[in-house]
């Protein structure tokens, strides 16, 4: 049984990372999806809390995609859930450059390796960063994050 651990900061999650999980789901016995803080995005959209039930709701219909979050270290957390492999989406090459040392990092510090999965170039323009300033100004976000997502994002943008 190989699980793997997929972790991101999903502050929201768009249809690029519904994209990664559900191609995991396919390879993969058990897929865990975490929401994670990452201390250098400080000024987070959604709570900790609020991303991990947004997850839940985006793949309640995988049954082998289970979601958590955690606050520190992912090959931490890696460990902590005897993860076979971390999972990362690589969009383009820029994220290829960043994602690799960090890949050899983790890879260093814990011995857990990390496999990366193209994402569609239908999908590769998607970034969390960009979806909340389109969505902070009002702008249709709709075919960009699942229902889940959006609410989130309607109701934070309209307090
Ligand atoms: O690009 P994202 O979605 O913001 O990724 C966040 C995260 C934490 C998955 C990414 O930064 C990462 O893999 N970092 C490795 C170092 C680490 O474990 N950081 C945890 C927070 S201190």
């Amino acid at each position: 049984m190989t699980a793997v651990l997929y972790p991101g900061s999903f502050d929201p999650v768009h249809n690029g990372h519904v994209e990664i999980v559900e191609t995991a789901a396919k390879l993969f016995d058990r897929v865990i999806v975490a929401a994670m803080r990452n201390p250098s995005k400080a000024n987070s959209l959604l709570t900790l809390d609020e991303r991990k039930l947004v997850l839940q709701e985006t793949f309640a219909h995988l049954d082998n995609v289970e979601i958590t979050s955690f606050a520190s270290l992912v090959v931490d957390l890696a460990q902590e859930l005897e993860a076979d492999f971390i999972v990362k989406g690589l969009r383009a090459v820029s994220d290829f450059e960043t994602e690799l040392q960090m890949a050899q990092l983790n890879q260093a510090i814990s011995g857990v390796h990390t496999l990366f999965l193209p994402s569609a170039s239908e999908k590769s323009f998607l970034a969390s960063r960009l979806i909340r300033e389109i969505s902070k100004f009002g702008g249709d976000v709709s075919s960009m994050v699942p229902e889940p997502a959006l609410r989130a994002l309607r109701e934070r943008h309209s307090q």
